[in-house]
């Protein structure tokens, strides 16, 4: 039997200003103990000097949605006429539906209009949140431009700190009797994950918050959630039952390569006098970037990544500058011998390129027969078809990058310039329909992320270098 006298105490516990759980007992809905210490989080933006985020996440079915939908129409929309609210998340008709849904259960007692063609809400009091969804992240440019109150995101880190901000330009507001603010729910993982980690949980974890606030959702928090759902999420494994069973955001990125760890994997120098032969890696682009990955390999059979050449909207010709430039800083030889100069200069193999193992891209048949591998070989670089398997490549770069933590000694290290491939693998993600595989990802449109670099270490890898006796043998 609800007990007002008892929730406005459990209210006043959470931090909740006696107004605001009024607001909640006149609209007839009644939150949960972890939800009202989000409310009051979203009151102290209200002070001039509160925050301007509230971070609500963690494990799934913690009852974040059903909270940010409740603090926006019960309370904010109710108590600031004309409040103009956006509500965001990722996915087809699913943002409009899920209002739909909620809007039945949440605002039976608030008079409202709700359009469903156009997604918006309106309450008596002229304030409306607009629904709207994206699948790809440059569909939000669209709501960029407008002016909003308040901006609720759903599934936070499924979007990039870069459109993140992007959205926080919106966030302006003409009324003297509000303080615009963004409320985000999320799971840990995502392309995401990293830039809230920063943003909301870790000043959170060292209680330095100023204007953030994160709290944190576990499943437990949540005694509307059917136990058979709560058996599902603890029949997950490894990072997936961590993030959505117990909220966990340490370890619970998603990451791929776990294992990379920064002071060890990346070198400032390496003795090159132990390098025995030299190959490359080569994801080739033209809007995407070409990556070309130079690798020296040591007689134990470690590999090191010693030099990156990048290049986008570049043409073979390009390419193959490039390609020797990078060559040449690193002293070492690439292509041919020049048979006029073959007498004279016949390059040791520990001072030659031996192979550049590229995707089948570059040996697709064109519109005139012609392959752009043999393109590249008119201009003295000869290009050789990787092994392109995914899983097989991801799991080389895996078991090379070995587990430090676990004693496993890694054969697998990068220089720090290397910047392109440093600021692309350790960010890499599960693809969580294929958990074996790294989920794609674009270069976005200014020409940033993307996993060419990875892909083109991938190649170098998984591909067998022959023998260098046995190439003699052949006459190579
Ligand atoms: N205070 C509440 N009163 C009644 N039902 C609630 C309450 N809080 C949550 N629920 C219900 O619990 C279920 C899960 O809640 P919700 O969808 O908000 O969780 P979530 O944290 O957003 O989940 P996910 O992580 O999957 O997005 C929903 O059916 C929701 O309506
Ligand atoms: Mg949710």
């Amino acid at each position: 039997m609800f007990n007002p006298d008892q929730y406005a105490q459990s209210g006043l516990a959470a931090g909740c200003p006696a107004a605001q759980i009024e607001n909640f007992i006149r609209a007839g809905i009644i939150l949960q103990p972890r939800q009202l210490a989000a409310s009051a989080a979203a009151r102290l933006c209200d002070r001039p000097d509160g925050p301007t985020a509230i971070g609500y996440g963690g494990a799934r079915g913690g009852g974040k949605s059903h909270w940010m939908l409740a603090q926006m129409g019960a309370d904010d929309c109710q108590r600031v006429p004309g409040l103009n609210c956006l509500l965001l998340r990722k996915d087809g008709k699913s943002n409009t539906e899920n209002l739909e849904n909620l809007r039945r259960r949440l605002f039976p007692a608030l008079k409202h209009h709700w359009n469903a063609s156009r997604g918006i809400l309106t309450f008596e009091n002229g304030s409306r949140i607009i629904a709207r969804h994206y699948q790809h992240e440059k569909e939000i440019d669209a709501l960029l431009g407008i002016e909003y109150d308040l901006i609720g995101i759903e599934e936070a880190t499924t979007l990039t700190q870069r459109k993140y901000s992007d959205l926080r330009t919106c966030l302006r507001t003409s009324k003297l009797n509000w303080r615009p603010r963004i409320y985000t729910t999320t799971n840990p993982g995502g392309v995401g994950h990293d830039w809230y980690h920063q943003t909301f949980i870790l000043p959170c974890e060292r209680g330095a918050e100023s204007a953030t606030r994160f709290i944190p959702a576990r499943v437990e928090d949540n005694q509307f959630l059917n136990p058979e759902y709560k058996q599902i999420l603890a029949d997950c494994t490894g990072w997936q039952k961590k993030a959505w069973l117990e909220g966990d955001w340490g370890i619970a990125s998603g990451k791929f390569f776990s294992t990379f760890r920064p002071g060890i994997h990346v070198l400032r120098e390496f003795d090159r006098s132990r390098i025995v032969e030299w190959f490359c890696g080569m994801d080739y682009g033209f809007t995407h970037y070409t990556v070309v990955l130079l690798i020296g390999r040591d007689a134990d059979d470690h590999l090191f990544v010693v030099d990156e050449y990048v290049a986008r909207h570049a043409i073979p010709q390009q390419l193959v500058l490039g390609i020797k430039e990078m060559c040449q800083r690193q002293r070492l030889f690439i292509g041919q011998p020049n048979p006029r100069a073959g007498l004279c200069f016949q390059p040791a193999d520990a001072d030659r390129v031996r192979r550049i193992f590229a995707g089948g891209d570059l040996f697709s048949h064109r519109f005139d027969g012609s392959t752009l591998a043999a393109h590249f070989s008119t201009l003295g670089v000869r290009i050789h078809p990787a092994n392109t398997n995914r899983v097989q490549g991801w799991a080389e770069i895996q078991t090379r990058l070995g587990d430090p933590a676990a004693g496993i000694k890694p054969t697998l290290f990068i220089h720090e310039r290397c910047h392109h491939l440093l600021n692309c693998l350790p960010f890499l993600q599960h693809d969580l329909d294929h958990p074996a595989d790294v989920l794609k990802t674009n270069v976005n449109e200014e020409g940033l992320g993307g996993d060419d670099a990875a892909d083109a270490l991938r190649y170098a890898v998984a591909t067998r270098l022959p023998t260098i006796r046995a190439v003699k043998l052949r006459g190579f």
